[in-house]
């Protein structure tokens, strides 16, 4: 019997929720704010409804900080655009398990461009749709709201996906993250936390606070 993995909490600010017409100094501040990971949600317009940026922004990005480069691509077709975030500067690339790709293909390529692997699934979208990619991935992403749009509310619903995640990684005696992104604060933190998340993911709650630095230490210690 082996020690079931106990993950370090993580704080990754959403640069969607800062001010677009200063994303650098935004990216900077997550870290000087004590940020962990800093996460980067990319959308197509198609997979879901908004639009955010591309490879060229997370390019422009990287000088500006040394956090962990988490990149969330919400695309209908992940596996014709990972590589130009991969050449951006990502350090892990989280791809949909609902996209139009073949998953464990385009994990297998994301893991051998050097990169950590990142597998997410919509509030709707059963846990066991994860099962055959959990030995493949670095971090399981349980979306806490429908993706598409920053400042949305926290869908209780979620939480056993989350207490899935955890019983799967100690049956399995896997290490993968368990990410959680969507309506955090002080509050769902506790729920998610409780529940077996380790990576919180916040935009709205670090980024329009008045003191980041406080909004991040009170993730910290949820
Ligand atoms: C949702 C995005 C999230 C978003 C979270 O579509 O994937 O990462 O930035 O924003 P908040 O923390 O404001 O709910
Ligand atoms: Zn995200």
């Amino acid at each position: 019997m082996t020690t079931p993995f106990q993950p370090p909490r993580i704080v990754a600010p959403s640069i969607l929720a800062s001010d677009y017409g200063t994303f650098g100094s935004e990216a900077a501040d997550a870290e000087a704010k004590g940020g962990d990971w800093l996460h980067l949600d990319v959308m197509d317009g198609h997979f879901v409804e908004n639009i955010s940026f591309g490879p060229g922004v997370v390019k422009a990005l990287r000088p500006h900080t040394k956090l962990f480069f988490d990149v969330h691509l919400m695309l209908t077709r992940p596996d014709r655009y990972w590589e130009a975030f991969a050449k951006a500067g990502a350090d892990g690339i989280t791809v949909h398990v609902e996209s139009e790709h073949d998953v464990g293909s385009t994990l297998e390529k994301i893991r051998a461009a050097g990169l950590k692997t990142g597998l997410a699934l919509n509030p709707g979208t059963p846990f066991e749709t994860m099962q055959p990619y959990l030995t493949e991935i670095d971090l399981l992403l349980i979306m806490t709201v429908v993706p598409g749009f920053g400042g949305q509310s926290f869908m209780h619903e979620t939480l056993p996906k989350i207490e899935a995640g955890v019983a799967e990684r100690d049956r399995l005696g896997l290490s993968y993250h368990i990410e959680v992104d969507g309506g955090i604060d002080a509050q769902t933190a506790v729920h998610a936390a409780q529940a077996g998340a380790n990576v919180l993911v916040a935009g709205t709650t670090i980024f329009k606070a008045p003191d980041r630095a406080a909004a991040i230490r009170s993730l910290r210690e949820a």
